[in-house]
């Protein structure tokens, strides 16, 4: 079956945003990525899956990097103007420095980072695969820095939201659900059966 954009079952998930950096024939270029994940720690590795029309997949393609900036909770224009207009007809990146936002180049990648981002992370193109009606393309990380007093913005359900910790469950109940586990704990005895 499908589950398409939009769809109620499709806004279940609550992801943080990729700003997708990028250099190539379209020049300098950014855009908005939901899907954007941590795939592996050693190498780091991360995946983001784009459609396969967007100018941003064009751009890799030819340069083998991109930068991935975690949108930071005080981002949100930039996250609606980097997903909200293609780079084959516009010069986000222009319209975002007037707009008040900056930039900086990447050590070791030729493509703009995100001045202000929760994490910067430069990438190298590892992999692309196609699955479904996405590319994925994966980069293995060559420098990364993360900026300890932004929180990453996280979007669900078509909306922007900020991060709310909530309390984890206390000692004395830690210890209740630690004696039940116990219980059911597999031995090479009964592993069989179960
Ligand atoms: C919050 C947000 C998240 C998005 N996530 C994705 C995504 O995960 N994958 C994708 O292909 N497009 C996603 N988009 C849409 C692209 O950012 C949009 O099509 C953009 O214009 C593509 O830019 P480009 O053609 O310059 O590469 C998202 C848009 C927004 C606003």
């Amino acid at each position: 079956m499908d589950l398409p954009w939009g769809d109620p079952r499709s806004n279940k998930f609550a992801t943080s945003i990729g700003l997708i950096t990028s250099n190539g024939p379209h020049g300098h270029n950014i855009m908005a990525c939901e899907w954007t994940h941590h795939l592996s720690y050693r190498p780091g590795l991360l995946a983001v899956s784009l459609g396969p029309t967007k100018t941003t997949v064009e751009n890799i393609r030819m340069s083998k990097e991109f930068g991935i900036s975690l949108c930071a909770s005080d981002q949100t224009i930039l996250a609606s103007v980097a997903g909200g207009y293609s780079g084959r007809h516009y010069d986000k990146i222009n319209a975002l420095k007037e707009l008040g936002f900056q930039f900086y180049h990447g050590d070791s990648i030729e493509v703009l980072m995100v001045r202000g981002a929760s994490l910067s992370a430069e990438c190298k193109l590892f992999k692309e695969v196609t699955f479904g009606d996405h590319v994925m393309l994966i980069g293995e990380v060559s420098d990364a820095i993360h900026n300890s007093e932004k929180e990453s913005l996280i979007y669900n359900n078509g909306k922007y939201w900020s991060l709310q910790s909530i309390e984890k469950s206390n000692q004395e109940t830690r210890q209740s659900i630690k004696d039940i586990l116990e219980k059911h704990r597999k031995t090479p005895n009964n592993i069989d059966e179960i």
